[in-house]
């Protein structure tokens, strides 16, 4: 079994959309898979939940509930739609969770001790998380919990700017999490019309990290698909987004092994 989490610090870079995806086209291919929201936002439950149940299950058990009690995540797993798909939900709770993991007693292993008997209990082949765009304890959390990381890249700009920030980052982090690779910086939001997108892959090259073959362009059906809580690959199979998250998981299986 592998834990693979997608952060970045930098907003709006396709963590949650990639994660998503990247579960269901896992999943499909018939691997058992939890995803994992770890984001105030909500935004990987709402992928798969529309808004009354994930807010449903925001005032229920939820991550934040698991990870103040300290407590065994299986108390909050729900099953998706889906065949081989599972979820732990986020809360807007979870705003307050650097305060919360403040007094712990070692306190970048909570999620990890969290995870744990779903590890141990040996029923999914993949737990994927996705990270908020923060760098600080909870996401130390995250990575600490992690075998993998998955660094969405929006090519843009902006996207590459505090990508170094992200790697300072990672080499703190390394006597925390020691056993945490990074699999790769996956580009997303790709506008084939605009020449950039090769400046952005050549600047990505001179980065210590693998970048994914696969880039995933702009393509509606995202959103379309988000507004339907419902993956792409659901959704529209036909999808060019569709087609290209399902050549993105099969990379990152070969590469998380
Ligand atoms: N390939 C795509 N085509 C079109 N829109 C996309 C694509 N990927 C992501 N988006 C949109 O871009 C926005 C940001 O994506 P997403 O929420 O996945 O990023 P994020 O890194 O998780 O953001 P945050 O840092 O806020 O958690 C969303 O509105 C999403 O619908
Ligand atoms: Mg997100």
């Amino acid at each position: 079994m592998k834990t693979i989490c997608f952060a970045n610090n930098k907003g709006g870079s396709g963590k949650s959309t990639t994660c998503s995806n990247v579960g269901y086209f896992l999943a499909e291919s018939g691997k058992k898979v939890l995803l994992v929201d770890g984001d105030m936002q909500m935004n990987l439950t709402l992928s798969l939940f529309p808004e009354e149940e994930a807010l449903a299950f925001a005032a229920g058990e939820n991550l934040y509930t698991a990870v103040k009690k300290e407590a065994d995540v299986r108390g909050c797993i729900r099953s998706s739609a889906y065949e081989n798909l599972d979820l732990v939900p986020s809360s807007t709770l979870m705003s307050g969770i650097e305060f919360d993991l403040f007094t712990k007693w070692q306190r970048e292993y909570i999620l990890k001790k969290c995870l744990q008997p779903v590890k141990d209990e040996g029923k999914y082949d993949y737990i994927l998380i996705d990270a908020p765009p923060t760098l600080g304890g909870w996401v130390m959390n995250i990575l600490a919990a992690s075998d993998h990381l998955v660094i969405p890249v929006e090519a843009s700009p902006w996207g590459l700017f505090g990508l170094s920030n992200m790697f300072e980052f990672l080499s703190d982090v390394k006597p925390v999490a020691p056993g945490l690779a990074v699999a790769g910086i996956a580009v997303t939001k790709v506008d084939g019309r605009k020449n950039y997108f090769k400046q952005t892959l050549e600047t990505l090259k001179e980065l210590p990290a693998h970048v994914f073959e696969t880039c995933i362009h702009l393509d509606s059906s995202i959103e379309w698909s988000q507004d339907n809580s419902k993956p792409v690959g659901k959704y529209r199979p036909s999808a060019r987004s569709s087609k290209e998250y399902r050549a993105l998981a099969e990379e990152v299986e070969k590469v998380c092994r």
